[in-house]
This record gives structure tokens, sequence and C-alpha cells, in this order.
């Protein structure tokens, strides 16, 4: 008889974008007259800019041309993307990031979770708290996480750095020593960002203790303030104990249209074994490369055009995130985030806990939010607002949400 992987049946209810999405889809069953704006998950909702629609109509005519037709990609992808991601993401900001030390994939949110797959399960995670779940429900599927505490909503063998607003949501150097830090920055889900100079303590801590940090730089191209940094690489050392992963979702649409990107720089070794290698071989074996048509439009994005069009997109989003934040702050609401990122992360108001604001939002003005202790237990008493929506939808939802009765 056969058995299953076990440490499935440890994880917590289901994903909790998933459990949002079905209440919502409920809500909207149950009052099918009522217009819901959702502000929730981190989906963006600008079409493709036109230089990325121009190569994917370009890609896509290649395609149909024996000459010029592709078939598997390479494991690691084209070359055409990883140099330009090499040169304009990290030469030009100084960073020594050579292109084949970048895997180009189907996104970030599906490097987050396998790159655990290159580290033994002794290893043991620290995440902050709250936390983009994938890191540790990876890790929890994998079996490196004990066992689930229902009351705490906490693992017991993960070491948890709390975020709150005491310490402007960026953790503390934890007590206990991991093996894994998972930092992203501008942070998922408290829109806080992190100086060059707290970087740098990460980056010194990890390589005096022996750890390897996964840095989440999916949101760097919101950053709007000088000392923030990019990449993990702008820290002296980072190449030694530092993996980056960026995604093309946030900063140019590819919700739907799929492609990230990961960085094992050559000097990251445990011993004598490159993780460049590991990450190479698994790389290989379980992934045949993102479509050509995709990379061609990923490659646009660091075309002129490209890049002036999605300086736009950004700016778009950002307006977003100053009406929601001044909005809020008006409306008398504690808020951060926003500044750096496109989200803004509000304190609950009335004591409410972050699923009772969620209800309240929803049952009385129709807007769907995040419940931030639906990112961990410091995120109780908090909730996540994106500023992915449209500049109408974001005004309005506002307007109902200055509405509110508790
Ligand atoms: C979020 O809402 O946290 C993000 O959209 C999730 C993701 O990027 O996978």
């Amino acid at each position: 008889m056969f058995k299953i992987n076990e440490n499935y049946l440890k994880l917590p209810g289901s994903y909790l974008f998933s459990a949002i999405g079905r209440k919502v889809a409920a809500y909207s069953q149950a009052h099918p007259d009522k217009k819901i704006i959702r502000l929730g998950i981190g989906d963006v909702t600008q079409p493709l800019a036109p230089a990325i629609i121009e190569a994917l109509h370009g890609a896509v005519e290649e395609m149909g041309k024996a000459e010029t037709f592709h078939g598997y990609a390479p494991d690691q992808g084209y070359e055409f993307l990883r140099s330009v991601i090499a040169r304009q993401d990290y030469q030009d900001r100084g960073c020594q990031i050579a292109a084949d030390e970048i895997f180009v994939s189907d996104g970030a949110k599906c490097d987050s979770g396998n790159i655990q797959e290159i580290f033994s399960l002794d290893n043991r995670i620290a995440v902050c708290d709250p936390v983009y779940p994938v890191y540790v429900d990876s890790n929890a599927m994998a079996g490196r996480t004990g066992s689930y505490d229902a009351g705490t909503g906490t693992w017991s063998n993960v070491i948890y750095m709390p975020c709150s607003m005491e310490n402007g949501f960026v953790p503390s150097l934890p007590e206990e020593k991991p093996d894994m830090i998972y930092l992203c920055f501008p942070n998922n889900p408290t829109g806080a960002t992190i100086t060059r100079a707290q970087l740098q303590e990460w980056v010194d801590y990890a390589i005096r203790t022996g750890a390897v940090i996964l840095y989440d730089a999916a949101y760097e191209a919101y950053i709007s303030e000088r000392d923030v940094p990019h990449s993990i690489y702008e820290c002296q050392g980072a190449r030694n104990c530092a993996i980056e992963l960026r995604s093309f979702s946030k900063n140019a649409g590819f919700t739907g249209v799929r492609l990230g990107f990961t960085v094992v720089p050559r000097d990251l070794k445990c011993g004598d074994v490159r993780l460049h290698d590991l990450w190479a071989r698994r790389h290989g074996t379980k992934y045949n490369g993102a479509p050509y048509i995709v990379q061609r439009a990923g490659w646009a994005v660091y075309s002129e055009a490209g890049r002036q069009q999605l300086q736009e997109q950004v700016a778009y989003y950002m307006e977003n995130a100053s009406t929601i934040y001044k909005g809020l702050t008006e409306a008398g609401y504690t808020v951060s985030g926003g500044i750096n990122a496109p989200y803004i992360w509000l304190k609950t108001p009335g004591n409410m806990t972050s699923w009772e604001f969620f209800d309240c939002l929803l049952e009385q003005v129709g807007v769907v939010g995040t419940p931030g202790s639906g990112f961990g237990p410091s995120g109780e008493g908090y909730f996540r607002l994106t500023a992915f929506g449209s500049h109408e939808n974001t005004a309005e939802a506002l307007d109902r949400m200055k509405k509110l009765t508790f």
C-alpha cells in the first residue's frame, strides 16, 4: 500500500489566498448585485505594456516559421535574457553578478517554494513574522518545520522573527541560530523596507554564523528612496551567503504570463560544494525552461521603451498606494508601507481581529483585503491592502471604507 507525504497533513487549512478566494466567491454568489472591489491578492490589473505586447507578437511569429522556431529552452534560460538581466539589474548597480549565475524560471513563487529542496532537512529556517506563506508552507511540506500548533499559529522548528510597529517591521538578528534565513524587502506583506546598512548586518551575520540568506526582491521596482537596496548583492560579502529571487509579475505585470529568476552566485558554497551546481542540477532535472515567447517578452522589459513604459506602470500603482495611505490616515487609521512597496499595512480598527475586519469590510462595503494573521501570528490585528487596483476602484474602495461603522 502506498503512503502519502504526511507532512501535508500537518499544514493548516488551505493556502491563504485560496481561502480568501473561496470566501469572496461565496459572498458574491449570495449577493450577485453587489460590486466587489478586490484589493486582496497582489495581482496586477493594468494591461501589458506595448513594448511587451510587440515582443510577444514577434516571438509568436517566429514560432510559426521553421527557420525561427524554438523548441525546448535552455534549462537556465536564454542567454539574451540572462545577459540583459545581469547587466541592467546587477552590473549597472555595481553588483558583480554574471549571466551564468542567473536561472530563469516561471516565477518567484515557484522558485521560493522550490529552493529549499537543495538544503538538508536538518536545517532550521528563520522567517519574518508576518511572512509570505510560501516560504513556511514549502518547508513544512518538505518536513523541515516540526509540528504545527494551531493555538499559536506557529511551527515548532521555525524561528520566527517578529516584525512590529516597534521595530519598523524590520526583524532583529535572531537569538537562536538559523541555517536558512528568508528575507523579503521591500516586504510582503508589510510594505516595509530595509536600509543598505541594516541589510549589511544580515549579510555579516550570515557569514559569521554560516547561514544562507534567501532574499526575495520581487518588489524592488517599487523602491523610491535612495538608501534602500535593490539587491542583496549591493552588500559586501553577499555573493558568499545569499541567493536572490526576482519576479516579472509586479514590475512588468506578468502575473498571468509567468516569468522570474533566481540568482545563485558561484561563490556560494557549503564546504566545497557550490549551491549553483545543485540548483543547476535540480533545474536540469525538473524544469524545461520558461517558454521562448515569454522570455522574449521578459527581454522587452529591459528595452528602452519597455523600461519607460514600466516606470509609468509602477508610478500608476504607486499613485494608488498614496491614495490608500493618505485616505486611511485621514480616516484615522494607523498605516504603514506604501512608500517603497505596493502594499499598505494597517492596524485593524477597534481591536478587531484581522479576520473580523476582513468580514466587516466585505460584508458592509464589498471591499476585499488580506487579513494580517494569514501571514503569521504577529500579523494579527493588521490588514493588508494592495495598490494593484485601478485608480477608479482604489478611490471607490477608500470612499466605501470611510463609511464603515464598527
Ligand atoms: C500576494 O498577494 O502576496 C502575492 O500576490 C502573492 C504572490 O506573488 O504569489
